[in-house]
């Protein structure tokens, strides 16, 4: 049995839309498949066409009651696909299993008991990182990362392969990641450039196959079915095919196992995205941490922070670092008051030219802190 969570804390990159299409597609094709419901929105049981407000049990029993097994909150979608089905309900299970011993083991014990009766679970993952995902986590061999072509959605996707990566050290155990870029609009030259961006960050851990951006997943949804059998010979339908091949292909390799390199995260020195931030918002921004400067210069050498918060000296000044694509940055805890500032960039004084708050044209910049209550 491979069991596989579908996990992005970024909400509505297709995480769902994945889970049912794929399980639907698995499932067509001969294998017996479970998808789990692990998150409090229901949308993958309401995606398959459970009324939720109806049910008896759901996923919520199969965590907190010790005798409540998954065959007895199941609910069979098709011959070959059944569905245990979450409620509103979960999302007190965080609370109420604070500070249980082995909370986060739950649902792997109940998936385990479990193993003789399906080839494949799927876990639909909230987009949060709290006990909800952690179980599924420690529950999957697998966690198939969800993408969506927008940078928060690339660094929910970096951050959850790190959360991977702690689950795998402390626990020991194998977990192996593949990403999934789904809402893929090929005419926008952003999702061109998006999609190499994260077969670069990726690598091999990327399926080939690619989710084309299609209103019909939005329509088949609302029917409570999977989109294969809404519009079997839509484009849509045939992207989740080829990836449920490409799924099923690699059952050989992994019963061999022949698990590939779980991702290795990229230090570009910035969070993904806040160079895109960075240049969109120019001038100095207030983070955790202090007054975030920055500079786009990709020919410098050198670049350092002077001002009157390190009394002009440049023995005693900030060198900012420079990320992959030449945008500089430091974060520098400065406290309340109004503060002049300027770069030095490869020895010759500049002010920041994306602060046009001066003390005179060409002159000192402005940075003005209050205090934050
Ligand atoms: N390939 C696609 N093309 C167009 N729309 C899509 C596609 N995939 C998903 N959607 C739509 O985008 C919305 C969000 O998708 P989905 O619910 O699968 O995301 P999610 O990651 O599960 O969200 P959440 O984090 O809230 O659980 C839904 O309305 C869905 O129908
Ligand atoms: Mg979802």
């Amino acid at each position: 049995m491979r069991t596989i969570a579908l996990v992005n804390q970024k909400g509505g990159c297709g995480k769902t839309t994945t889970a049912v299409n794929l399980a639907s597609c698995i499932a067509d094709s001969g294998k017996r498949v479970l998808l789990l419901d692990c998150d409090p929105q229901s949308h993958a049981s309401i995606g398959l066409g459970i009324d939720t407000d109806e049910l008896e049990r759901s996923t919520y029993d199969v965590l907190m009651d010790p005798v409540v097994q998954i065959r007895d909150v199941v609910h069979t979608v098709t011959d070959r696909l059944d569905v245990a089905p979450s409620s509103v309900i979960l999302s007190a299970v965080e609370q109420q299993l604070s500070g249980q011993p082995d909370r986060e083991n739950r649902l792997r014990r109940k998936i385990a008991a479990a193993s003789d009766d399906y080839d494949y679970v799927f876990i639909d993952c909230p987009p949060s990182v709290g006990l909800l995902t952690f179980n599924a986590l420690v529950a999957c061999d697998e966690a198939f990362v969800v993408l969506e072509p927008s940078y928060f959605s690339l660094h929910g996707a970096l951050k959850i392969v790190e959360t991977i990566g702690l689950v795998r050290d402390q626990l020991g155990m194998r977990k192996r990641t593949k990403v999934v870029l789904t809402m893929f609009d090929r005419r926008t030259r952003f999702a061109k450039e998006f999609l190499r961006e994260a077969q670069t960050r990726f690598g091999r851990e990327m399926f080939d196959t690619v989710i084309r951006h299609t209103v019909r997943f939005r329509e088949a949804a609302n029917w409570g079915v999977s989109i294969s059998h809404y519009a079997k010979s839509c484009g849509g339908a045939r992207d989740y095919k080829d990836l449920s091949r490409e799924v099923i292909a690699d059952e050989e390799r992994l019963a061999a196992g022949e698990f590939e390199p779980v991702v290795e995260v990229q230090d570009v020195g910035l969070e993904p995205g806040m160079d895109e931030w960075i240049l969109s918002q120019p001038g100095p921004h207030f983070v955790e941490g202090g007054v975030l400067f920055s500079l786009v210069a990709p020919e410098a050498n050198d670049v350092e922070l002077v001002g009157t918060f390190n009394d002009w000296k440049r023995e005693d000044g900030v060198r900012l670092t420079r990320s992959d694509n030449g945008v500089w940055h430091t974060t520098v805890d400065i406290g309340p008051g109004r503060h002049l500032y300027k770069f030095v960039i490869d020895g010759i004084w500049v002010p920041d030219p994306a602060n046009e708050n001066r003390a005179a044209p060409n002159e000192d910049c402005i940075v003005e802190v209050y205090r934050r209550d």
